[in-house]
């Protein structure tokens, strides 16, 4: 069958223009999954019936298929134990995200377990490489470096070496010299990638390849390859904190969801093997403006701090800066604590933050942001070891969010004893002192000393 690599439109053949959306050129063949079948890579008409069989489910083999560790822990765990044999992951991220520094500290770490790891690279020269290496300390003999331009190049260097692991640095620099376009662009990029897939699938050779993700995460990147490689990882991270977080957004391998997270360190990314540790609960006891939630990164619970600081404004428009949190919704948390909670906010400059770099995207944190700004325009700490909970909905109420009882249970294990959860939570407490709260106004009282005088402004 043939697929459109646009718009994802599935014909029985190959055809040069896509029924589906009416592009040019965007089909191409597609295996079945499994790809036991004969091959239906060459002929672009399948011929019908082959004696293919079928057996009832639970009879079929399902044996755990070889995986290979990579040594770094959060990257096996993201990629569900390790790399599976003759698989091919696309590591997507920002350029200074730390793919190539990742990919070089994996490919040491499999060499030094007996792997044969070939590292090609086209974006950098063998030399600066070398020097990264050695920066890092990541010199096994057992990786060898080859600098390269096209994928006759990698073809080439598969026969002669018969590397366990293939890593190709980047996708976007390689050229397919059978096919059009410019190097980097999609059609290159989507030929790049299915030479490599097709290499891979031949030979069993697992495969590592870098792609470059611009910021809006669509040009010739990662999303034009999904659906040609097995499993997709991305690393991000705000560039000017350390932290990095490796999500996979697709494993046929394994679950997505799982989180890896890093430390960028002087001798390259560092394994974080507990990051509510790092993000959580740094600010000294009774300091204003500061709450603590615990935010979801994929499965991942992790405990973070949201910071914040009120200040009377000069400006006919106040200003409101968020890091972290997303602006718009900041703004409309403060809409409703000035609103509903009788909070008078709208006159004052508000900044929000998270701590360390941590992206808090999930309406969960809404409570600990309103709450850390209440504390702050109050100057009343929150209770010390106080975790908060709840999506802040523009009526004021806090609504439940998914995971709490998983949520708390990690609270608890970093030494929170207080929560605040919205009243629709009738799970498990983990050992907290777990008080219900049905609206942003009734969190406040529970959290903080009534304010003198800014509750008369509602
Ligand atoms: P890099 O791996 O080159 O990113 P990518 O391949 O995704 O473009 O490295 C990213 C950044 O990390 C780079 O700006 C330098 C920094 N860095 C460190 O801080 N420590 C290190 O040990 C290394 C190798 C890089
Ligand atoms: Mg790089």
């Amino acid at each position: 069958m043939a697929r459109c690599a646009d718009c994802g439109h599935v014909e029985p053949k190959w055809l040069g223009q896509c029924p589906g959306c009416g592009a040019w050129g965007t089909m191409t063949e597609q295996r079945a999954e499994g790809g036991a079948g004969p091959g239906s890579a060459t002929a672009p008409a399948a011929p019908m019936g082959r004696g293919v069989e079928a057996r009832p489910i639970p009879e079929v083999s399902g044996d755990e298929r070889d995986r290979d560790r990579t040594g770094i822990g959060e990257l096996d765990r993201v990629l569900g134990g390790g790399l599976v044999a003759g698989s091919v992951t696309l590591v997507g991220g920002e350029p200074g995200a730390g793919k190539s520094t990742l990919l070089l500290q994996a490919a040491d770490a499999l060499a030094r377990a007996g792997r044969t790891v070939l590292y090609a690279t086209a974006e950098e020269s063998q030399s600066q490489v070398r020097l990264r290496a050695g920066r890092l300390g990541t010199l096994d003999a057992g990786v060898l470096l080859a600098a390269v331009a096209t994928t006759a190049d990698l073809r080439e260097l598969s026969d002669r070496y018969a590397p366990d692991v293939l890593i190709v640095d980047s996708v976007q620099t390689v050229r397919d010299e059978e096919t059009g376009g410019v190097a980097g662009g999609t059609s290159q990029v989507r030929a790049v990638a299915a030479a490599l897939v097709t290499v891979a699938k031949a030979r069993g050779l697992t495969t590592l390849l870098v792609g470059h993700v611009t910021k809006d995460g669509s040009v010739a990147g990662p999303r034009a390859l999904e659906h040609l490689v097995d499993a997709v990882c991305e690393l991000g991270g705000e560039a000017q904190h350390a932290l990095r977080l490796l999500r996979a957004t697709k494993n046929r391998f394994g679950a997505t969801g799982e989180v890896g997270c890093f430390e960028m360190t002087g001798q390259g990314l560092r394994g974080v093997a507990d990051p509510s540790a790092v993000f959580g609960g740094r600010s000294e006891p009774g300091t204003t403006g500061v709450a603590r939630t615990v935010a979801l990164e994929g499965h991942r619970p992790l405990l973070a701090e949201v910071q914040a600081l009120s200040a009377p404004s000069q400006l006919t428009q106040p200003r409101r800066v968020a890091t972290g949190v997303d602006t718009t919704r900041l703004a409309l948390l403060l809409a409703v604590l000035d609103k509903r909670a009788g909070l008078a906010v709208g006159a004052r400059d508000v900044y929000v933050a998270s701590v360390g770099g941590l992206a808090l995207s999930e309406p969960a944190v809404d409570l600990a942001a309103c709450l850390a700004v209440a504390s702050s325009e109050t100057e009343q700490p929150l209770p010390d070891q106080a975790v908060l909970l709840g999506e802040v909905g523009l009526a004021g109420e806090v609504r439940p969010v998914p995971r709490t009882a998983d949520r708390l249970a990690e609270a608890a294990r970093l030494g929170c004893e207080l929560a605040l959860v919205p009243t629709a939570y009738d799970g498990p407490d983990a050992g907290l002192v777990v008080r219900r709260v049905r609206t942003v106004g009734e969190a406040l009282a529970a959290a903080l000393r009534p304010p003198a005088g800014s509750r008369a402004a509602g």
